[in-house]
């Protein structure tokens, strides 16, 4: 069957359904296909335009079309698209040496991947080997991605695909503040109990001795669960004599797009071994890595590679895309406008009583959507505010352990006028999904 253009949206997903997996979920009930973007805007088949508060999972961080971004993807793909590592890459020599500069890791060595996923992988790797435990720590509600070892350290339920782990892994605490062993805390009596927990956990599900505990600074699929400040940094206190390494999972929370810093670790005080990026740095392209002391990524006594891993195609993009974010401030931007839609969001509080929170930093926003009045999840009322936002015009995405958290994550270089636009469409999406007897 040929790509015919007169195929209809509902033959398109007709396709899709008989040869795709079953669990590559689809959002919303009449599924759309983005098929262009501008800016913070992307227009579907039928051409109906939207403004994106997702970015593709928050990985287009600059935005659609780009000019600066495009035109070194054109002219990178007109001279080569792939030569492999095994022969030297300017620009991706050139992007380890910014994403070095900037990662505030001791002695840096950079190694690219293609994915999160492989970059986490690694970073498991290198912990593995460098500290000859198995033992890994991991935080509950985390997601690292989707391969074994990633999905060893993941602790939603909802993405483990049996119970094969390469690793002894124990999960501690951190994240919700509005369920789990820690709701409602306030931040000191929140940190004293995590780390209380913690030193439980080392004593008895360790024999000590800890390769590294991964974590992310706020949780993206889990919600954009947001720990007090400087929760992990008393967490990395705690590990003291295991020799625990720590790996900062920044794949959501990196270049910026916590608005007050540039990596989600920095909030915390902790001082990584490692940090792991992907999503938002190739805006599209598929590129990823590790960050990682020298003494650590060194230290592998085998070879390894990865054949797609800092490619020249996506090496320039990511180049060209960093400078491009940093040229522009956008850092300093999603810090404006993330609290320019966090304070609309507050405001309508009293019309929106199936808001059971609003969280986040930046440009990651967190709306929890509960029965009014509760704190009992309703992804109902969520899918439903997603179908209004979008019949208006907006997307947004979703997660959290019960998929009732709407994540509010659009392109860093969103405008005023685009901030201030999504804000009254979700407002008023948020006030029809907390209507009574939905
Ligand atoms: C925090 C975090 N780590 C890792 C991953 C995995 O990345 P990828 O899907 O590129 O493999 C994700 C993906 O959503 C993520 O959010």
């Amino acid at each position: 069957m040929g790509s015919t253009p007169e195929s209809t949206h509902e033959e398109w997903l007709k396709r899709h359904r008989a040869v795709m997996p079953k669990w590559l979920s689809l959002y919303y009930d009449s599924p759309i296909e983005l098929v262009s973007g501008d800016g913070r805007h992307v227009v579907d088949r039928d051409g109906k335009r939207y403004l994106d508060f997702f970015g593709g999972i928050l990985t287009t961080m600059t935005g659609y079309n780009v000019k600066e971004v495009v035109s070194a993807i054109t002219e990178q793909a007109s001279n080569m698209v792939h030569s492999s590592t095994l022969y030297l890459i300017s620009p991706m020599i050139e992007l380890a040496e910014e994403i070095a500069a900037l990662s505030g890791i001791e002695n840096p060595r950079v190694f690219f991947t293609t994915s999160g996923t492989e970059a986490n992988d690694t970073a498991l790797m290198l912990a593995t080997a460098y500290r000859r435990t198995s033992q890994i720590l991991a935080v509950r509600n985390s997601y690292h991605g989707r391969s074994p070892s990633a999905l060893a350290v993941t602790g939603n339920i909802h993405y483990r695909v049996g119970t094969y782990s390469p690793f002894q892994v124990s999960y501690v605490l951190g994240g919700s503040r509005l369920r789990g062993p820690l709701a409602q805390l306030d931040d000191e009596e929140y940190i004293r109990r995590g780390v209380l927990d913690l030193e439980d956990v080392l004593q008895t599900q360790t024999n000590g001795s800890v390769a590294a505990l991964i974590a992310e600074p706020i949780q993206g699929v889990g919600g954009f669960a947001v720990p007090p400040d400087g929760y992990f940094g008393e967490i990395q206190k705690a590990l003291g004599s295991s020799g625990a390494l720590y790996i900062s999972d920044e794949v959501q929370t990196g270049w910026g797009r916590t608005g007050e810093h540039f990596w989600g670790y920095e909030a915390h005080g902790v001082r990584p071994d490692m940090l792991t990026f992907a999503k938002g740095i190739g805006n599209g392209l598929a590129l990823a890595g590790v960050v990682a002391r020298a003494e650590i990524m060194d230290s592998l006594n085998a070879s390894s590679i990865s054949t797609f891993g800092g490619s020249p195609l996506a090496a320039a993009g990511g180049l060209a895309n960093l400078r491009y974010l940093l040229a522009n401030k956008l850092q300093d931007n999603a810090l404006k406008m993330g609290s320019l839609i966090v304070s609309r969001l507050q405001e309508a509080r009293s019309e929106t009583s199936a808001v059971a929170d609003i969280r986040g930093k930046g440009l990651m926003i967190g709306v929890e959507l509960c029965e009014p009045g509760t704190v009992m999840p309703s992804p109902k009322r969520a899918d439903l505010v997603m179908e209004y936002a979008k019949s208006k015009g907006l997307l947004v995405g979703k997660g959290g352990l019960a998929g009732n958290v709407l994540r509010v994550a659009p392109p860093l270089s969103i405008t005023e006028e685009e901030a201030s636009l999504g804000a009254e469409t979700l407002v008023e999406a948020l006030e029809f999904g907390s209507k009574e007897g939905l």
